[in-house]
C-alpha cells in the first residue's frame, strides 16, 4: 500500500482519498499499518452509539455558544443522512470516529470538522464503548434472568420428584428436582447482581474529558451525559479517557455466568449419560456414523464457552496490564474481548434456557437412583443423633452398616432395604447396646431409609423437603421480579433519554 498524496483539501480539515474525504490524513496515512492502525471491522457495533454521542455533543456545542447554531444545524442534518446510508457506506479512516466525521465534513465542508471541538478520540470512544456495552449488560441480565425463570418453572413442576444428590459425583443423599434446579437459579441470581453492578459503573460518562488533559472550552458535561443517558460523569478526566475498569468489571461478570452455566451444562451431560434426564431432540445432536446417537452436544457447547469467556477475561486483563496513563493505542484492542465474551455468554445462557425448559426429568429412574449407595443413610445417622446419640457415634454406626452390606454404590434402594436395616441393626447392637428398634423404632428407621421419606424429613431452610422448596421458590420468584424491574427501569431511562436526545436534535434540523 502506497502512502497517498497529500491535496490542498487537507488545509481546511479534508483530504481526497479515491474519491472520498478523509480527514487527518495529510501526514499520518498509515501507509503499509493503516489495516493493523484501524479498528473498523470491529466498530459496526459501536456505530449507533458514535452517532448518539455526535449529536448530544453537537447539541451540548451550540447550547454553550461553543459552535453557532447554523453549522450545528447542518451538522445533525448531515449526521441524519449518515445514519441512513449506514455503517457500510461510510468513507475510508482509522476508526468509525474518523470515518464519521469524514462522512459529514463531505456533506457540510469545513464547517463540519467544527464537530470535534472540545473533544478528542480518547474520551469519544470510551463514551461509546460504554453506551454500547451498557446495552449489552441489560440483554446479558435479561438471558439470565430468562433462564432463572425457566429454572423455576421447571422447579414448580418437580417440587416431589426425588432424584440423586452428589458430592464427588458419587451418590451421597436423594434430593429433588426442584431442589437441585433451585441451586442454580441462587447462584444465576447473583451472577446477574454481579452484571447489575457492572452496569452501574459502566453507566457514567467519560465525554468531555477530550484526550485526557481536559478542554478550555466552557463544556457542560453533565448535559452530554444526560442527553446520553448516562447517570453521572467521570470525574477525572485523566480517568475518564484512559480507564478501562468498567470493561473489565463488566467481563468478569460475564465469565462468571459462563462458569455457572459450564457446572450446570456438566450436569446435564452426566445425567443424560445415567439417564436421569432426556434433552429435547432440538437440544441433542447425531453422529454421523452412529446413527442411533443422541448426544447433549448443546450443553458440551454452553459448557465450553467458560473457556471463552476466561479467556476474553484474560485476554482483556493481559491488556490492560501495567498501561501507563492515559490513553494508549492497545485499548484499541481490548474492546474487542468485551463484544466477544458478551456474544458468546449471551448466546449460551439463552440456549441453556431452552434446553433447560424443554428437557424430560424421568421419575422413575430418578427415583431409583436416588436411593444407590446407601444415599439414605445420613437420614439414619441424624435419626439416630435426634434420639440422643452422639452424631460422631450415629455416623460410626451407619458407616459400620454401609461397609457390612457392601452399599458405596450400584443398587438401589429397593434392592437393598431389608439388608441394609440387618446392617444397621447389628452395627446398632455392637456401638449402642440396643437394637435399632429399641433406640429409635423400626419403622423410623425404614422410613429415613426410603428416598422420598428421607427428602421429606430435610425441611430446615432452603433444604429439599416440598415444603421448605416451595418457600425457596416463592422467595426466588420475588426477587427475580424485582430484577427484572431494575432491568426494566434501565431500559426506560435509556429510552427516555433516547428520545430527549431526539427532540434535542428536533430543534436543530
Ligand atoms: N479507535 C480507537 C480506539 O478504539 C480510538 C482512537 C483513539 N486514537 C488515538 N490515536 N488516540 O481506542
Amino acid at each position: 500500500m502506497s502512502e497517498e498524496p497529500t491535496t490542498d483539501a487537507a488545509a481546511d480539515g479534508g483530504q481526497q482519498d479515491g474519491g472520498q474525504t478523509v480527514v487527518r490524513r495529510d501526514r499520518f496515512s498509515g501507509g503499509p499499518a493503516r489495516g493493523f492502525l484501524s479498528s473498523m471491522d470491529a466498530d459496526d457495533r459501536i456505530f449507533e452509539a458514535d452517532l448518539a454521542v455526535d449529536r448530544s455533543h453537537a447539541v451540548m456545542l451550540a447550547e454553550q455558544g461553543i459552535v453557532p447554531e447554523d453549522d450545528i444545524g447542518a451538522i445533525l442534518v448531515a449526521l441524519d443522512d449518515v445514519e441512513e446510508a449506514g455503517f457500510d457506506a461510510l468513507p475510508a479512516g482509522e476508526d468509525v470516529h474518523e470515518a464519521i466525521e469524514s462522512a459529514v465534513i463531505e456533506r457540510v465542508g469545513p464547517a463540519g470538522g467544527k464537530m470535534h471541538t472540545a473533544r478528542s478520540r480518547n474520551d469519544e470512544v470510551a463514551t461509546c464503548i460504554r453506551y454500547r456495552l451498557r446495552e449489552d449488560l441489560l440483554d446479558a441480565v435479561e438471558a439470565v434472568n430468562l433462564l432463572r425463570e425457566t429454572l423455576l418453572a421447571v422447579a414448580d413442576e418437580h417440587t416431589e420428584t426425588v432424584m440423586p444428590g452428589y458430592t464427588h459425583l458419587q451418590p451421597a443423599q436423594p434430593t429433588t428436582v426442584a431442589h437441585y434446579l433451585c441451586s442454580y437459579e441462587g447462584q444465576l441470581s447473583r451472577d446477574a447482581a454481579r452484571l447489575l453492578d457492572a452496569y452501574a459503573r459502566t453507566n457514567e460518562s467519560p465525554l468531555g474529558a477530550a484526550a485526557f488533559a481536559g478542554t478550555p472550552f466552557d463544556v457542560d458535561r453533565e448535559r452530554t451525559a444526560e442527553l446520553l443517558g448516562f447517570d453521572g460523569v467521570v470525574e477525572n478526566s485523566m480517568d475518564a479517557s484512559s480507564a478501562r475498569d468498567f470493561l473489565y468489571e463488566g467481563v468478569a461478570a460475564l465469565a462468571g455466568v459462563a462458569t455457572t452455566l459450564s457446572g450446570l451444562a456438566e450436569d446435564l451431560v452426566v445425567f443424560s449419560n445415567k439417564g436421569l434426564v432426556e434433552l429435547d431432540d432440538d437440544y441433542a445432536s447425531t453422529s454421523s456414523i452412529m446413527p442411533q446417537k443422541k448426544n447433549p452436544d448443546t450443553m458440551e457447547l454452553v459448557r465450553s464457552v467458560a473457556g471463552d469467556a476466561a479467556g476474553g477475561l484474560q485476554g482483556l486483563l493481559t491488556t490492560l496490564k501495567g498501561l501507563p496513563r492515559a490513553y494508549n493505542r492497545d485499548l484499541q484492542n481490548a474492546t474487542t474481548h468485551a463484544w466477544e465474551t458478551v456474544d458468546a455468554v449471551v448466546e449460551a445462557t439463552e440456549v441453556a434456557a431452552g434446553a433447560v425448559g424443554t428437557a424430560h426429568w424421568p421419575e422413575e429412574a430418578l427415583a431409583d437412583a436416588a436411593g444407590e449407595g446407601f444415599s439414605t443413610a445420613t437420614g439414619v445417622a441424624d435419626l439416630l443423633a435426634m434420639h440422643g446419640v452422639p452424631f460422631r457415634t450415629a455416623h460410626e454406626v451407619v458407616a459400620q452398616a454401609a461397609k457390612a452390606a457392601e452399599r458405596t454404590s450400584g443398587e438401589t434402594a429397593s434392592d437393598a432395604g431389608e439388608a441394609d436395616y440387618e446392617a444397621l441393626d447389628a452395627a446398632a447392637r455392637e456401638h449402642l447396646g440396643e437394637s435399632l428398634d429399641e433406640a429409635v423404632g423400626e419403622d423410623a428407621v425404614k422410613a429415613a431409609l426410603d428416598p422420598a421419606h428421607s427428602v421429606a424429613m430435610r425441611d430446615s431452610r432452603g433444604g429439599p423437603a416440598p415444603e421448605a422448596a416451595e418457600a425457596t421458590l416463592a422467595s426466588a420468584t420475588e426477587d427475580l421480579e424485582h430484577d427484572r424491574t431494575l432491568v426494566g427501569d434501565a431500559r426506560d431511562a435509556l429510552a427516555a433519554a433516547e428520545d430527549e436526545l431526539a427532540a434535542e436534535v428536533a430543534d436543530y434540523v
